[in-house]
């Protein structure tokens, strides 16, 4: 139990050990954090996944008596917010619902019969709920991450409960982003943002567009650590209009997988020969190199190198799991690069090539294509791609 402003406590569940979020690697662990407004009717915003239920019972219990909630807020069905519901709902049947038109769909999906005797209390963008001194308005994000999506604002306090928004996969003891350090805060903001809401930079900026004139204090997401200090906040907001708007930086990704080292010799002498511009670049095999954390680079980076072997007619199946990623992902405004090594069929480079074009980048000329091993001669051809990278940066 941690208090965030007079009357407003963290109950959520710190997930330790989790280290998969549905495929996003989570080394860190993470939270799901639900807050209880003590007021009249005392209000939770959020639950935690469903077998954080008992920890976050225990914290509102140091509270308030759970049956003395009125209103369970849910600003996103997805099931790590909305997982424990149905439990609490036992403990105050008499509490309502409070959540967007599409959450009201989602949750009775979601839930099915068991939804079937909740009481809904459906809001719409400005709409505000009065729960005793605290005005609870709401904003409806749609696509940020999911159609139901909303943030919920608590006016007399200034703090904005934007549910998926800002958040970041990270456990800790604390709580607040002050105290663990703003470098390893934001480069988990950064993952989190490139891995979960990289696709709606449009939703992002008209979610931010809506929220420009609201007074923000605090920002209390529903995972990871909470923005309280004016700076952090500027901070994280300037990145999220960063990366909606997909800007790059004059960087390059190499990617690349390899089965007897023939498309690694290309990778690295890739890599030698952009650095050796001064040009900034990251290298990552996909045999130790977590997809997420690949794509934590290619939302910084203007230009993506990718290159397989060829395996069966097909490219190797790590690349077409980062590729499968990244096309869903679809990072704008990149440009795309492609190489590899072929023994004897080369139709395979044909998916490297489309799937790069179908994420939205523009390739930069013909890919790099070996035949077994890479000559001296094929390696020095490599300056070629270097110099069109350097003349687009
Ligand atoms: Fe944290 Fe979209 O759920």
């Amino acid at each position: 139990m941690v208090k965030i402003a007079q009357d407003i406590y963290w109950t959520g569940y710190i997930d330790w050990n989790l280290r998969s979020f549905h495929g996003y690697s989570t080394p860190q662990g993470s939270t799901y954090n639900a807050y209880l407004i003590l007021d009249e009717k005392p209000a939770l915003i959020d639950t935690v996944k469903h077998y954080g239920f008992d920890e976050m019972l225990l914290r509102i219990k140091e509270i308030i008596e759970p049956g003395k909630i009125k209103y369970i807020i849910s600003n996103h069905t997805e099931l790590d917010h909305s997982g424990s519901i149905a439990k609490l709902l036992a403990c105050c049947p008499d509490a309502e619902v409070v959540c967007s038109p599409k959450g009201e769909e989602g949750l009775k999906k979601h839930f099915l019969a068991a939804s079937k005797n909740w009481q809904f209390k459906v809001v719409n963008s400005g709409d505000t709920l009065k729960i005793g001194k605290h005005d609870l308005k709401f904003f409806l994000m749609p696509m940020v991450h999911w159609p139901d999506s909303m943030a919920t604002y608590s006016a007399s306090d200034s703090i904005l409960f934007p549910n998926d928004a800002f958040g970041q996969h990270y456990a800790s003891a604390e709580r607040f982003a002050d105290e663990v350090g703003m470098d390893i805060v934001i480069k988990e903001a950064k993952k989190y943002y490139a891995n979960i809401v990289m696709p709606y930079g449009g939703q992002v900026q008209k979610a931010l567009e809506a929220l420009k004139d609201v007074k923000i204090d605090v920002i209390s997401p529903s995972h990871g650590l909470i923005w309280r200090r004016k700076e952090d906040i500027e901070k994280i907001i300037t990145l999220y209009k960063k990366w909606s708007s997909y800007e790059s930086e004059k960087s390059v990704v190499i990617v690349y997988d390899t089965m007897w080292h023939s498309t690694e010799s290309l990778a690295i002498k890739l890599y030698e020969l952009i650095d050796r511009e001064n040009i900034p670049v990251k290298l990552f095999n996909l045999q130790n190199t977590h997809i997420s954390d690949i794509i934590a680079e290619v939302i910084s980076a203007r230009v993506v190198a990718a290159g397989s072997p060829v395996l069966n007619n097909k490219i190797l199946p790590t690349m077409g799991a980062f590729l499968t990623y990244l096309k869903g992902l679809k990072p704008k405004n990149r440009y795309g690069f492609t190489f590899g090594s072929y023994g004897w069929a080369k139709i395979a480079f044909k998916e490297l090539e489309d799937s790069l074009k179908e994420a939205g980048m523009e390739l930069i000329g013909d890919g790099s294509y070996v035949n077994y091993v890479p000559t001296a001669e094929d390696l020095d051809n490599l300056n070629g791609v270097v110099l069109k990278i350097k003349n687009l940066l």
